[in-house]
């Protein structure tokens, strides 16, 4: 399943252990990080979302200077316009009072991200394509197959988000050589090929374990496992249900390496903030966060424009941030956070790793340390029924 094709290494080839740090855009996905969680032998991943390709290239260069291990770039699909001009006028009206209490102006829609609307796309595949890295994970859309060829070519494993089995068809027909499989559980921004305001209307989407085994027999690639993972005996699961490797966002967003703000990080595992959700408050496309004041009040009725609404609150999260204010912050968290710990980025794939060794054991052993499977006694309940060939029902 994992294999390799052409000069393309397998994706199962580029760690020791089954553990790849999540790549985050908004400034926790530093080199220190992903060098660090290279070198503790698990995937680490730089975010080129809402950077220009110049500092792409930058931290890249960086990364090498840090480790020699392989390490992935994570880009963001331009967007097909969605947003209703008029929705993101009213939006910033209900917006005023927090511009006045923050004492930040609203930012302009067409250009306030300091992108060129299409997060410097074109560019950052040049530079991909003239000085590759091991790995190029994409989300928000499906490559053309072209790009995909030519990052293949490379020598770069490519590897699509999804959030559907139809996501994970329109990858594979494409030619990505693996997927990443994010359930409903995952923090930040849900990778949705298109948002579509009236699909996920009343079904936010699927969680992991249901959406993994639906994704396992639709498509013939390796699956990376994303969303809520933050234990080794979880990493198991995912395996058991068919991943090659889980993919850890929240666990790594409090390690010291990552550059998130403390505020973000305090917030985890503070009880202030029991809980997730799915908002559009911040950005204008669906992303989990802590619920805070402003995710609350502006949730409700923000609008599907991404990026006009990240652009929009950009800088009042900055405000709010230099305010000491995380109310105000777009604290993004999988619904796992309360059980961050903040454990150096080498410690914790470590830690992972004996977790994951530790589930493994137990569940050779059985229920009970009966060693049921390694003595048998699964046999006597007869041979596993073959799985179902693809397209045939379940
Ligand atoms: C702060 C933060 C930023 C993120 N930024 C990105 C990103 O730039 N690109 C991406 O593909 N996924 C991004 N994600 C989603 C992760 O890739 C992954 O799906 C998610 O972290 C898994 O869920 P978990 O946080 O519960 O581990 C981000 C997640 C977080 C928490």
């Amino acid at each position: 399943m994992a294999a390799a094709t052409g000069g393309v290494p397998a994706v199962t080839d580029l760690f020791r252990y089954p553990i790849v740090q999540a790549p985050m855009a908004g400034g926790a996905s530093r080199p220190e990080l992903a060098a660090a969680v290279c070198r503790a032998g698990g995937l680490g991943f730089l975010a080129a979302g809402h950077k220009t390709p110049e500092a792409m290239y930058q931290e890249i260069r960086v990364a090498r200077g840090l480790t020699d291990r392989p390490f992935g770039v994570n880009l963001f699909l331009p967007q097909r316009p969605v947003a209703d001009a008029a929705a993101v006028a009213v939006y910033r009206e209900q917006l005023a009072g927090e511009s006045s209490w923050y004492a930040a102006p609203l930012g302009d829609t067409d250009t306030g991200g300091g992108d060129d609307g299409d997060d410097g796309y074109e560019g950052k595949l040049a530079v991909l394509t003239e000085t590759p890295v091991a790995v190029v994970s994409f989300t928000f859309g499906c490559p053309d197959a072209g790009v995909l060829r030519a990052l293949a070519r490379a020598g770069t494993v490519t590897v699509v988000t999804v959030t559907s089995v139809a996501e994970a068809r329109t990858a594979e027909a494409a030619g990505a050589a693996a997927v990443c499989v994010q359930g409903v559980e995952a923090g930040g921004h849900r990778g949705t090929h298109r948002d579509d305001p009236y699909a996920d209307r009343g079904s936010p989407g699927l969680g992991l374990l249901t959406l993994l085994a639906q994704v396992r027999e639709a498509v013939d690639l390796p699956l990376i496992a994303a969303g809520g993972l933050m234990r080794g005996a979880q990493i198991a699961a995912v395996l058991a249900a068919g991943a090659v490797a889980a993919q850890l966002g929240t666990a790594f967003l409090v390690c010291p390496e990552s550059g998130a703000d403390p505020l973000h990080k305090r917030a985890l595992t503070d009880p202030l903030f029991p809980h997730t959700e799915l908002t559009r408050a911040f950005t204008g496309r669906p992303a989990r966060g802590l619920v805070n004041r402003f995710l609350r009040e502006h949730g409700p009725y923000a609008p599907a424009a991404y990026p006009q609404v990240h652009r929009m609150t950009a800088g009042l999260r900055r405000a709010a941030a230099r305010a000491g204010d995380p109310q105000g912050m777009a604290l993004w968290a999988g619904q796992g956070h309360r059980m961050a710990r903040t454990l150096s980025a080498e410690r914790l794939v470590r830690t992972l790793a004996a977790e994951l060794d530790e589930a493994r054991a137990a569940l050779l052993e059985g229920p009970g340390g009966s060693a049921a499977a390694a003595s048998g006694t699964a046999d006597a309940a007869g041979p596993p029924a073959a799985p179902p060939q693809k397209g045939e029902p379940a």
